[in-house]
């Protein structure tokens, strides 16, 4: 029941017709008894305007998307340092006089891989791809203390360009750069190998970033970031050459669950994130 007192919160970007956010933070507004809605703002006009007439509306938090995750950090009073390591914001939590920024995707993959028992410390890591969510997910293998991560992308300037960057910031951790075809070589075992690029999503089902059955053959687990088809041209050559696999859906309940949790001062525990995942599937199938 929306009255006097209900609070706003948004995504906000272009386009933002196909989120799965609203159905998100509506459930859990609904379920955990708060006076709260969430719709999607879309956002044409100038980025800094739009956060501005969010904070004199009273709006209490907002999700980011593109093309506005790097352009939105000038606007804010307060960044995370994760996520101003990573270069870009998803969440923007209302604090005295602005917005704090955050970046839930990579709390929300952390979460994932802790539901898989997952952990990345130690491990021998490849990160298939280089652009937005590839930049991401290094910082969060970095620092979690892989002991070795691979960059693999299609055009191997930009995971050159990732690998000096993610080494700036975190000089200890060895990473390595090439190209996807050299994936075969990679002499290690056990891999945590993390799918960042767009290649197998919906429609393109038949697509995989990588071929070749030595790769395969070295991987324990694979996450695919892509939740459209359920498991992709990837992950079913993971899972047949016998590694272990989960897709991206679990992270995006996550980074919805700690957007919440950030505007709220919550904690979500774990049946009511798995409620939320049973909508989400469901959703996603009938797109
Ligand atoms: P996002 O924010 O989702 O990461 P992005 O920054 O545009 O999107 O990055 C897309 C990633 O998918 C890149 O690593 C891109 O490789 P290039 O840097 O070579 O463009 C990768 N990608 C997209 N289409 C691809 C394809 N057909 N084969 C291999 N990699 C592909």
């Amino acid at each position: 029941m929306i009255d006097g007192n209900t609070r706003l919160c948004g995504l906000i970007g272009r386009p933002v017709e196909h989120t799965l956010s609203p159905a998100i933070h509506n459930k859990l507004a609904a379920d955990l008894g708060q006076n709260l809605v969430y719709v999607p703002l879309l956002t044409d006009s100038d980025i800094g305007t739009a956060v501005s007439g969010a904070y004199a509306l009273n709006i209490l938090g907002l999700n980011v998307t593109v093309p506005y995750k790097n352009d939105v950090i000038p606007y804010l009073k307060d960044i995370d340092p994760l996520a101003a390591k990573i270069g870009a914001v998803n969440t923007l939590v209302r604090i005295d006089g602005g917005y704090k920024g955050y970046n839930t995707d990579i709390l929300g993959l952390k979460r994932a891989l802790d539901c898989e028992n997952i952990s990345l410390s130690g491990k021998t890591i490849v990160i298939i791809g280089a652009g937005g969510a590839a930049r991401a997910v290094s910082y969060l293998c970095a620092s979690e203390g892989a002991s070795r991560i691979y960059i693999l992308n299609r055009t191997s300037d930009k995971a050159l360009e990732l690998k000096k960057d993610v080494c700036a910031v975190f000089p200890d951790i060895h990473v390595t750069a090439g190209a996807l075809s050299t994936a075969g070589e990679i002499p290690e075992d056990d891999i945590i190998a993390l799918q960042c690029t767009s290649v197998g999503l919906f429609p393109h089902v038949n697509e995989s970033p990588v071929s070749g059955s030595i790769f395969f053959r070295k991987i324990c687990f694979a996450f695919d970031l892509i939740y459209r088809p359920d498991e992709t041209m990837f992950l079913g050559e993971v899972r047949r050459a016998g590694g272990r696999t989960s897709n991206g859906l679990k992270m995006l309940l996550y980074q919805g669950i700690a957007s919440y949790e950030l505007w709220n001062d919550v904690s979500v525990d774990e049946a009511e994130a798995s409620k939320i995942y049973t909508i989400l599937r469901e959703l996603v199938r009938g797109q």
